[in-house]
């Protein structure tokens, strides 16, 4: 009697399980990137509501020196450890900012899907480095 139930409930596990590696496919990260991030921030070194972007991957959080940075950024990059910016780092700002950096001063709304923040953030990895 429970069988059908439980292969029913195995095949969603297995195809929830599927589809979170192929998670950017078919997302347009540069579309997503000037949507969400673009009305602040340039992938270039200039500022705008929020900092430059050029060469964030390696870079040390609060670091853009022409930019006004609040408190709470300036002591991530100078904790110890210091909070360096990846793809891993950068995953969990976005997921939910003012929550990974308490107090934090930008006003970006959490984006709760694995896959948007993927295809932004691969696009990011080019872009931000081809300065
Ligand atoms: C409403 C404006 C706004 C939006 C939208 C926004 N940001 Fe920001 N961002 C900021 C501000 C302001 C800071 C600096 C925060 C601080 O000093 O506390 C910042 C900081 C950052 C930092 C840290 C940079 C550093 O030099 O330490 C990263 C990375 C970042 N944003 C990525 C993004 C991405 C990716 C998006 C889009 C998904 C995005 N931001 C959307 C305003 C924004």
């Amino acid at each position: 009697m429970t069988r059908p139930i439980l292969t029913v409930l195995a095949g969603a596990v297995l195809a929830v399980g599927l589809a979170a590696p192929a998670a950017s496919a078919g997302l347009d990260g540069e579309k997503l990137f000037k949507r969400k991030c673009g009305a602040c921030h340039f992938v270039t070194d200039k500022k705008k509501l929020g900092p430059g972007l050029a060469g964030v991957f390696g870079r040390t959080a609060g670091t853009f020196k022409p930019f006004n940075y609040s408190r709470s950024m300036k002591a991530a990059g100078r904790a110890d450890p210091p909070l360096v910016w990846s793809a891993e780092t950068i995953d969990a700002y976005l997921e939910n900012p003012k929550e990974y950096i308490p107090k934090n001063k930008m006003a970006l709304r959490p984006i709760r899907k694995p896959a948007e923040r993927a295809a932004i953030i691969k696009y990011m990895e080019q872009a931000t480095a081809a300065q």
